[in-house]
């Protein structure tokens, strides 16, 4: 039996106190320790990208990190995204209105990761779009929708 260690997560701005074996990822810490489920899980081996978070501010593969290398740094999750009114992130009301998404299941990794794209100075065209939002597949091949939405949302923030 593999000993479980205790950790706290700064998840969007609140502390949890959990204890988990030192193998379990931070994707499976997000979703099957907190419940926070929007975060998802495609392959579970770094390839599609659904599972983007940021931590201190950089987009990180949750699958490919564990949960214990997160400690003491500040995570954010698509669930954090939005204000505390509800008013959603220039990046997320923009997938909405150009129809970034099908069945949605990529959804919350690409929203993630075009946020830090954005940030990054990496949306000034479509073509730096694409290639900085490769690491995001969506089998629905909503991919044209996807770079409408940061283009849209990258104008936004700078203007
Ligand atoms: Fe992490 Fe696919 S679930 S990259
Ligand atoms: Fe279905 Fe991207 S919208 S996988």
């Amino acid at each position: 039996m593999t000993s479980k260690t205790p950790i706290h997560l700064d998840i969007n701005g609140h502390r949890h106190e959990l204890e988990v074996e030192p193998r379990v990822t931070l994707l499976d810490a997000l979703r099957d320790h907190l419940g926070l489920t929007g975060t998802k899980k495609g392959c579970d081996h770094g390839q599609c990208g659904a599972c983007t978070v940021h931590v201190d501010g950089q987009r990180v593969l949750a699958c490919l990190t564990l949960a214990a290398q997160a400690e003491g740094r500040a995570v954010t999750t698509i669930e954090g995204l939005a204000e505390g009114d509800g008013t959603l992130h220039a990046v997320q009301a923009a997938f909405l209105e150009q129809d970034a998404f099908q069945c949605g299941y990529c959804t919350p990794g690409q929203i993630m990761s075009a946020v830090a794209c954005i940030r990054e100075g990496h949306a000034g065209s479509d073509d730096e779009i694409r290639e900085y939002m490769a690491g995001n597949l969506c089998r629905c091949g909503a991919y044209p929708h996807i770079v409408a939405a940061v283009r849209q949302a990258a104008l936004e923030v700078a203007s």
